[in-house]
């Protein structure tokens, strides 16, 4: 009889106890390592210096992209160790961030320093980072536009602060009137509020106003003499539609009034959201934080690294945007045709929507500046607040909600941006395809002729 085997596999005459038998052969001993091992040779085809992937050197990508295009990918890669998929260090990966800085002293004519920059998954996590440091107690207070974006209301109710409000200008374009900030302050301070900071947002949200040069040497002066930090929020920079306004970076206000203004402290951000480019789920962002201590620097840092890095493909387009194809590369001439068509278009549908707003009965729209939106004023007949306040709700929610359901038109109600009580507005892009937009007009016209018969039909009382 043969042997039985213990178990499947096992080797004949190999017991079911002590040594299983081995398939393989037992590896070799290893030496014992006397010194360093010897240096490896480095791959024949590529420099040392280069890890995967190898994609660049495929031919076929030399022949489909632009030179600057493969070189740029090149020296991203190498900078971020050869991959694009580990963390990197915690302010962004440093190739990046001087890419970013060059965009930044391109922009403004001063120099950026790396150390300065800390990137981020889109410019929120920069609102809530700066929130966070100045809020300490319900007593801290921020001086924040309105109407505002609502991120600022947001996050400073998140960390337990105080929003001090301003009120943007309807009747100058939404501007913002110094002396009124002031006047804000000072009743603050009266009821006891620590204010710390002023927010800007330039081009507004949702306002889309575009602050004059002069303007922002006023409020740069008014935070020093109030001892205020400046928050600017400049992820629409690219977004100016109006002839005669020209975006100028807080950075670049700062440093043109010279070495008394060397401490003074800014916080500037802005994203890959926005734009021509609008990648806002790419989630790119950055802010420079300038005028402070490297101790401060530091904490911010060391708050950063708690999320170890921001995802790398933001960080990487990010880089981009700040720096972009330069005159003379190949990529060059494309990018401009693409960059100048979709701005152009903005502006055309920017500028057409308001004309077409302020035909319209009880609607009346400054005209746009920047960013990406409309905020028209709506004069409601009186039936319509009496309505709305039945179902504790603003007039302009009303309309919103009809225009939504008649004719598929997603608005925004005011009042989620604040707005001077007793007014009401909505807000509006102007993103539709510029072939649609004669659509979205049409609809809007005939909607708000509705909206207006309907309310007025039901009485004054
Ligand atoms: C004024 C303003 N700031 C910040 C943000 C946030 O943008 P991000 O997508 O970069 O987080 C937005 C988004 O709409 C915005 O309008």
């Amino acid at each position: 009889m043969p042997p039985r085997r213990s178990r499947v596999g096992a080797a004949p005459g190999a017991s079911s106890v002590g040594h299983a038998w081995a398939p393989f052969p037992r590896p070799p001993e290893r030496p014992a390592l006397r010194g360093p091992p010897p240096p490896r040779p480095p791959p024949p085809d590529r420099p040392p210096s280069r890890a995967p992937p190898q994609l660049l050197d495929n031919p076929d990508v030399a022949k489909a992209f632009p030179s600057d295009v493969v070189e740029r990918a090149r020296l991203y890669l190498d900078g971020m160790g050869g991959t694009t998929g580990c963390y990197t260090h915690s302010q962004g990966a440093l190739v990046l961030r001087k890419e970013i800085a060059k965009g930044i002293e391109a922009r403004d004519g001063y120099p950026c320093d790396v150390n300065t920059l800390f990137m981020t998954d889109g410019a929120t996590p920069c609102v809530h980072s700066a929130l966070k440091l100045l809020i300490r107690t319900k007593y801290d207070a921020i001086l924040t536009p309105i109407p505002q974006y609502p991120l600022y209301s947001a996050c400073i109710e998140l960390y337990g602060g105080t929003l001090t409000p301003y009120y943007l200008n309807e009747g100058s374009g939404w501007g913002l009137d110094c002396a009124h900030l002031k006047k804000q302050l000072q009743d603050a301070r009266e009821r006891g509020e620590n204010v710390r900071a002023l927010v800007v947002i330039n081009p507004g949200n949702p306002t889309g106003q575009c602050l004059s040069y002069e303007n922002q040497v006023e409020i740069v002066k008014f935070c020093r003499e109030e001892n205020l930090v400046l928050l600017a929020d400049e992820v629409y920079q690219t977004n100016v539609y109006r002839s005669g306004c020209v975006f100028t970076s807080f950075k670049k206000v700062v440093r043109d009034l010279g070495d008394d203004y060397k401490t003074f402290t800014l916080f500037s951000m802005m994203s890959t959201s926005k734009g021509f480019y609008g990648e806002c789920g790419r989630r790119g962002g950055y802010m420079e934080v300038i005028g402070t201590t490297k101790k401060l620097l530091a904490e911010i840092y060391k708050v950063l690294s708690i999320g170890l890095c921001s995802n790398t493909g933001g960080q990487i387009n990010m880089a981009l945007v700040m720096n972009p194809p330069r005159e003379g590369e190949p990529s060059h001439p494309l990018y401009a045709q693409e960059r100048d068509g979709l701005l152009g278009s903005l502006g055309r549908r920017a500028h057409k929507l308001a004309a077409a707003l302020n035909e319209m009965d009880g609607v009346t729209c400054n005209d746009p500046e920047g960013a990406m939106y409309l905020f028209p004023r709506l004069e409601h007949p009186p039936a319509v607040w009496r309505e709305a306040g039945k179902i504790d709700r603003s007039p302009e929610f009303l309309y919103c909600m009809e225009l939504l359901e008649q004719e598929g038109i997603v608005c925004v109600p005011g009042k989620g941006f604040g707005q001077e009580p007793g007014t009401s507005h909505f807000r509006i892009t102007f993103l539709p395809d510029e072939k649609d937009i004669d659509e979205v007009i049409m609809r809007l016209k005939r909607f708000n002729d509705s909206f207006r018969a309907k309310y007025a039909a039901m009485g004054d009382e």
